[in-house]
């Protein structure tokens, strides 16, 4: 398994390129198999739960043609599909259970596997599946795999998610396309990355209406061939941000609509950021010196999001004073805390609460990626320590963050795989 040496402390500075959205390119791919008409998805990320996506389409039978830069993928269903995802493919990535939802509704049928939990939480989809049960699918669960059916066309209903669910709002969203009638979904999650899935099936000819948390879909027949391109990534250009306000580095975000993280601009401004905007352009500059903040809470969109939690209790190590921040959305998301705690921060969880010690010297020690956000988050926290860093198991890094080596090499980051 690959490693990243990283020799710390640097000061990045320059200018990055933001890749498409992973969390938008997800629910995208999986409502592909909605069309029967040829379908083109530009600005794909290079990651592998991209790979991963696409993969488990084509054992569905869809046929897919990627650019030579793997960016854009035209995706042609059969006309039978097959409807069975099994749990190698659905272990990989939690978010293949997006398939169940344009299955149910085109092919009245489905065998997937429970997704399972990971490290940050048990990750139930009990929301994803009685929505589509109020819809109509009907479903058992056999073998850790869900049997899913429906009796003919889904029937539009009205809905209130018992909470905020990103995954579960995006499933029922894609099997009410085709349903027959009107659907009102209440208490929706609205990510930008879900608003980016509704421009896409808008723009195949589906009939999707948003009013707050309200989302209302027309059922139609059939949508149309279109070709669409993927949000560019804001987990991605926040995690930049961190970086340039953490390494007291000046940089130049590209490609990113700036209104897609308002919220953490804000936020890393409290930090002591100075930051300009023009037309997609993000200009960051760290500060001297990095103002403490107490009570911090992750929160559904368009509060703070939970996959930049870790990254900003990096930045809370190196604040002048104590921090804290409660993660509001997963039951585990602490992973990272006793991997920074090795590099020598001082961090004190209580239940769903970590209180960060300020000031604090990190020295480089040889440390453990145990999932995508906290990988990047031990990454960034190298590049601050003094001397040098191993960060294994690079492979959660390379599930959500393209070419993300090269891009840290570019803005001065000392940084080489080990193989
Ligand atoms: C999506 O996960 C993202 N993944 C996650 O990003 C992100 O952290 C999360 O939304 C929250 O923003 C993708 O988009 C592929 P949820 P999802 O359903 O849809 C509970 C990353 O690093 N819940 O909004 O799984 C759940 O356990 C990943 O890119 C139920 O109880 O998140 C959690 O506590 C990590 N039952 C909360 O709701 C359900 O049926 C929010 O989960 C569904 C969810």
């Amino acid at each position: 398994m690959d490693k990243f040496l990283i020799n710390g402390p640097c000061k990045i500075k320059g200018k990055v390129s933001i890749s498409g959205s992973k969390n938008a390119s997800i629910p995208i791919l999986a409502a592909t198999l909605l069309f029967n008409k040829p379908v083109i998805i530009k600005n794909l990320p290079k990651v592998r739960d991209i790979n991963t996506m696409l993969n488990l389409l084509k054992s569905l039978g869809s046929k897919i043609t990627l650019s030579r830069d793997r960016k854009t993928a035209k995706i042609i269903n059969k006309k039978n599909m097959k409807t069975f995802a099994s749990y190698s493919l659905v272990k990989t990535m939690r978010g293949s259970i997006l398939v169940l939802g344009p299955l149910i509704s085109k092919f009245y049928k489905s065998k997937i596997s429970l997704p399972g939990g990971c490290l940050i939480g048990a990750r139930p989809v009990d929301y994803h599946l009685s929505a589509l049960k109020k819809l109509g699918m009907e479903y058992k669960i056999r073998d850790g795999y869900i049997l899913a059916k429906s009796n003919g066309r889904l029937k539009g209903e009205i809905i209130k998610f018992p909470k905020i669910s990103v995954g579960a709002t995006e499933n029922s969203i894609i099997a009410a396309c085709l349903a027959k009638g009107k659907t009102i979904l209440k208490n929706c999650a609205v990510e930008p990355e879900i608003k980016d899935l509704t421009q896409f099936l808008n723009k195949a000819g589906a009939n999707i209406r948003w009013s707050g948390r309200i989302c209302t879909i027309i059922g139609i027949n059939s949508l149309t061939s279109t070709n669409y391109t993927v949000m560019a990534d804001r987990i991605e250009a926040g995690t930049f941000c961190v970086a340039a306000t953490l390494t007291k580095g000046s940089l130049q975000i590209k490609n990113l609509d700036p209104k897609m993280i308002n919220t953490e601009l804000e936020l890393l401004k409290k930090f002591g950021a100075k930051i300009k905007i023009n037309n997609n352009n993000i200009f960051i500059k760290g500060p001297d010196k990095i103002k403490s903040i107490k009570n911090i809470k992750t929160k559904e969109f368009p509060g703070i999001p939970t996959d930049l939690q870790a990254q900003l209790m990096v930045l809370m190590c190196k604040s002048s004073g104590k921090s804290s921040i409660t993660e509001s959305i997963f039951e585990n998301r602490f992973m990272h805390v006793a991997e920074l705690q090795r590099l020598g921060a001082k961090i004190n969880v209580i239940n769903n609460k970590a209180i960060i010690e300020g000031n604090t010297k990190l020295k480089g020690a040889e440390l453990m990626s145990s999932d995508l956000r906290a990988s990047v988050a031990l990454v960034l926290a190298a590049m601050v320590a003094n001397g040098k860093s191993i960060v294994g198991r690079v492979y959660h890094l390379e599930r959500g963050y393209e070419n993300i080596e090269n891009k840290l090499q570019k803005i001065g980051v000392k940084i080489k795989r080990l193989k």
